[in-house]
């Protein structure tokens, strides 16, 4: 690295390396990234935009200015919005070239330049662009996935100074953290998503089309209790998508129960429905190393969704609050989705009556609340059950 690199840059660079591999949240992370990025280049501005369906969508972004205008304790909200991946923006020709873009003055664009700068930010936001250092974010076999771009580096009097080669490679050193970051979370996507293929592998008739919409509207009714109980909607969503996944994977156990058992096109005997109850066991133990928010929370639900709240549940027969909310919640959207759909054991219950048996459940089987949200955002149900036929 160039010894012109100051000492504390340098010893702020390994310090939130240390953050960084502490930090498991891929929200949190990246914003730790941006923060960092900003720190060393001491940029008094930044965004992480992200690749969704071809275009850039922004998804994280820092103001000291701006913060500052606003009172204490308060954050930012910055309008969500997308660029394309061409030459009218500075990140938007980042991308589309792949490659860093140091502008020292957005306004002094020569007009030659293949690129512009969009000066619409600017005025929404009453804020003055000058500098300006755009990162593409690249996995290692070269596929883009985002850029990362910095405004206004600062020198020590404070004034506006144009990004050096040194930031840039400061700034590249946290652009590959923030793609490593997203790389990882991918990879727990995809996992989960071949796990539930394994799953529907083993029960193409019961597990497709079920998990997809038990998953649904176990985030439904997450998404109403959260908002009930004045959780931010960042937090909210954030959560919301660590639930769905764990959701989904609620019957995943269930690749360890015997055919004869599991297909049994008819009422299980009593010793094969206690063969069957291990599948929350099995599901749980899947996850049991819990590295993550994700690991936890899919333990917690394979675990527990068949507690009751009066506690004659299993496996292992806790109590109310006892039990986790996540296994509370999945309970009430499995049980709404077998008794709505046709079973190899069972037929498809009419709506009315299922709605009365878990109107009747409340406070037996299911918790209170969690029947009260499920009848609030009913319409919605209906809509998720809409989306996803049994085939
Ligand atoms: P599943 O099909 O996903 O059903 C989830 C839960 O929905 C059941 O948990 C139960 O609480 C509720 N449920 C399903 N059908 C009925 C019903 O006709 N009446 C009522 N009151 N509730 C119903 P449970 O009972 O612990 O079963 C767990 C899993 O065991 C079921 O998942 C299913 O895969 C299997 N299973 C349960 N009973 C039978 C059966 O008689 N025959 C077969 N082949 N499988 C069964
Ligand atoms: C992810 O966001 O994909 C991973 C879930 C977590 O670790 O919290
Ligand atoms: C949670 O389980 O994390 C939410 C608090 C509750 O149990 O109600
Ligand atoms: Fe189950
Ligand atoms: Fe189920």
């Amino acid at each position: 690295m160039n010894e012109t690199i100051r000492d504390d840059q340098l010893r702020l660079l390994f310090e939130l390396d240390a953050d960084l591999n502490r930090i498991q949240d891929l929200d949190l992370l990246l914003e730790e990234v941006l923060r960092g990025a900003r720190l060393t280049a001491n940029a008094d501005a930044g965004s992480i935009y992200l690749l969704e369906s071809s275009q850039l969508q922004i998804r994280y972004s820092q103001n000291e200015t701006l913060q500052k205008r606003l009172p204490a304790g308060e954050r930012l909200v910055y309008s969500i919005f997308s660029l394309d991946v061409d030459n009218k923006t500075i990140a938007g020709y980042c991308a589309l070239k792949g490659r860093a873009l140091n502008i020292p003055d957005a306004y002094r664009i020569p007009k030659k330049s293949p690129y512009s700068f969009n000066p619409q930010f600017d005025r929404l936001g009453h804020y003055e662009t000058h500098s300006i250092l755009a990162f593409p974010l690249k996995t290692n076999t070269g596929a883009l996935i985002g850029v990362l771009q910095l405004i206004n580096a600062r020198d020590s009097e404070g004034k506006i100074r144009t990004f050096t080669a040194d930031d840039e490679r400061l700034v590249s050193h946290f652009g590959t953290s923030a793609t490593l970051a997203l790389q990882r979370a991918q990879l727990t996507r995809t996992m989960i998503l071949r796990m539930t293929k394994m799953a529907e592998l083993r029960d193409p008739k019961e597990t497709g089309p079920h998990v997809n919409r038990v998953a649904g509207y176990a985030t439904e009714i997450y998404q109403r209790w959260a908002s009930r109980h004045q959780v931010p909607s960042r937090e909210a969503d954030r959560i919301s998508d660590v639930f769905r996944m764990a959701a989904m994977l609620h019957d995943v156990g269930k690749v360890g129960i015997d055919d004869a058992i599991l297909k049994k096109p008819g009422k299980l005997e009593p010793a094969e429905y206690e063969v069957m109850k291990t599948h929350t066991n099995i599901g749980a133990s899947l996850f049991e190393d819990s590295l993550s928010d994700f690991d936890v929370m899919a333990t917690q639900v394979s675990a527990t969704h068949h507690e009751r709240w009066d506690g004659t549940g299993y496996p292992t027969g806790l109590k109310g609050q006892a039990i986790p909310l996540w296994g509370r919640i999945t309970a009430v959207a499995d049980v709404y989705d077998a008794l709505s759909c046709h079973r190899v054991y069972k037929d498809a219950w009419p709506e009315e009556r299922v709605l009365e048996e878990i109107r009747t459940q409340s406070a037996r089987q299911f918790d209170p609340e969690v029947v009260d949200l499920f009848f609030e955002c009913l319409p919605n149900l209906r809509q998720i059950f809409e989306r996803y036929p049994d085939v």
